[in-house]
Order: C-alpha cells, then structure tokens, then sequence
C-alpha cells in the first residue's frame, strides 16, 4: 500500500459501513457489568510504518477479556519456558465455546489450548511471583512496556467477574484436581479476573498489533519479547484466537487475531500491521459482529490475509 492511501478517510468509510450490523448481535451478559456496554458503540485503529490511523470510538476504554489471554502466554512463555507452558496446555483448537467445559476430562488431562478460558487459567498459574499482586505486576509491567503507559483495572469488571465466575472457577477446581494447576486455585483465579478487567482502547490494542507483527520489538526498537514467544502466541491466534469462530475468520480475515467478550478484536498482519477493531455486539460465539465485518473489508482492501 503505498504512502500517499488515505489510511482515515478508508477507515472512517469501514466504519460506517460496519456499524449496521450491530443489530445482529447482543451485549455479553454474563458477566453483569458487562451488560450496561452501549452495543451501538464503534471503533477502529490500524497502526502502520506511517503512523496511528484510527475511526469512531476508537479511545473508549473497554476491558481486555480474553485478548489478555495472549500476554499472560506471553508472560509465561518468557518467565516460564515452553517446555513448562506445554506441560499444562496443548495446542489444538476445541471447536467448543471458550468456556466450555466438555473436554477437559477426555484431553491428555490438560486444556487443548491457551486461548480457552481452561488453558488460560492454566498459564496464568504459571506466571511467577510471591503474591497475586507481584504476579498481576509481570502482565501488567509487559503492557506498559509495549504501550509506554500504566495500566489500570476496571475494579466493578473485576469484581463483577469474580463474584460471578463460577463456570471459571469450576473449570480451576477441576484443573487442580488433575495436576493441571500450579499453586492455590482462587490466587489464580484473581490473576485471571485481574487480567481480564485490564483497560484499554482500540489505539492501544493496535500499538499491541504492531509489536507482535514486528515479532516482539517495542516502539523504540528494543526486543520486549523473544520472536520464539510471539511465533508461539501468532500461532495460537490463528487457530484459535476466534475461539469455534476460528475457522471461518482464517477464510474471511486471514490474520492472527484474538477477540473478547467486552467487544475488542487484536489483530496483527506480520511485518505490516498492527489492526484493532471494537464493538460490544457479539455473534453467538463471542466475537464481536461490527468488528469483523469491520477486519474483512480491511483484509480485502488492504490485502491482509497471511494465506
Ligand atoms: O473468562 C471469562 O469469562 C472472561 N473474563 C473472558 C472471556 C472472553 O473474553 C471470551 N471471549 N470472547
């Protein structure tokens, strides 16, 4: 794409193509706080080698949900090691939806993936440190790394989270009970609602798209992470970043992307691109419908698909 493309004017044009579609999902609502999100919100940012270009609600702050389910991996991946990471999680798509309970039982006694909430809690109980304070630091200390600023947690998400996550916390007590998680269940699961309620916006969300598809470089040119640990998490996004959606978005968008309930999609286009997109409207398995209708017209236009 060359310089001279109207990066704001395409967006902008996507944008209101999009947000129609908003009528064809629901506002999650199984976390309470998440239900009072205004579904006809929309926004988009795509960071490019020229800059931040982004449309409508693009500086909302939403929660990061299971888009945080990468940097935890990321987090893991680093302090822990692969080998460590794959003794707890595998490493196939489910099919199922991501809180699915059904196959935990019959999976080689480990979560098929860390995209799942399963796996993920599984990660998260793997993130070193003496506290669920000093653990929460290691996740938000590579945020603030990559986005140059603190981060915060929306505290009524996480306590809504943590006062209703029981799907969440049956998924941990069955974990434990088959050597699947290291450490006492409920610390975990704080890191995992703590993680989950971490603010941020479609700006930010791009700005974490470019570091991934610079293979784990930050804004000044300094590695953040290893390229190995961002190889390992772009994979995973592509597989099963859209949960049992995954499939489908590899055909329509082409990318490695990761969604979550709040309404955010990341979206990385390896060496190009980094592309967020917000919408709380959910399809019926949790992706946000603006948001992808918004991420196949950039992938047409802009040539994004990977295959
Ligand atoms: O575990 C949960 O229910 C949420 N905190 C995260 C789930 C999520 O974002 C799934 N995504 N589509």
């Amino acid at each position: 794409m060359n310089s001279v493309f109207d990066y704001s004017g395409f967006l902008e044009e996507t944008l209101q193509e999009s947000r129609k579609h908003a009528e064809r999902g629901q506002v999650a609502s199984y976390i309470p706080e998440l239900k009072k999100a205004d579904p006809r919100m929309a926004g988009v940012a795509l960071m490019t080698p020229q800059g931040l270009f982004e449309a409508g609600d693009s500086r909302v702050d939403f929660t990061l949900q299971s888009i945080s389910k990468v940097i935890s991996l990321l987090v893991a991946l680093e302090q822990r090691g692969v080998e460590a990471v794959f003794s707890k999680v595998g490493s196939e798509p489910t099919g199922d939806s991501f809180n699915s309970i059904v196959k935990l039982e019959t999976s080689e006694q480990k979560p098929l993936n860390p995209m799942i909430n399963a796996g993920a809690i599984a990660v998260c109980s793997l993130i070193p440190g003496s506290s669920v304070e000093d653990r929460f630091a290691r996740i938000a200390d590579l945020l603030e790394k990559i986005l140059g600023r603190p981060v915060e947690v929306d505290e009524s998400v996480y306590k809504s989270e943590k006062e209703t996550g029981h799907r969440n916390r049956a998924l941990a007590y069955f974990l434990k009970d088959i050597n699947g998680l290291e450490g006492d269940v409920e610390e975990v699961l704080d890191l995992y609602f703590r993680q989950c309620s971490i603010l941020v916006n479609c700006a930010d969300l791009a700005r974490i798209g470019m570091f991934l598809a610079t293979k784990g470089i930050g804004d000044d040119g300094t590695p953040i992470v290893s390229a190995k640990a961002v190889r390992l998490a772009s994979a995973f996004m592509v597989t099963c970043g859209m949960y049992n959606g995954s499939g489908e978005f590899a055909i329509q968008v082409g990318i490695p992307a990761k969604s979550g309930v709040s309404g955010g999609i990341l979206g990385v286009v390896p060496g190009q691109y980094g592309v967020a997109t917000f919408g709380p409207a959910l399809d019926r398995k949790g992706n946000s419908v603006v948001g992808i209708s918004m991420l196949r017209r950039l992938s047409e236009v802009l040539d994004f698909s990977i295959f």
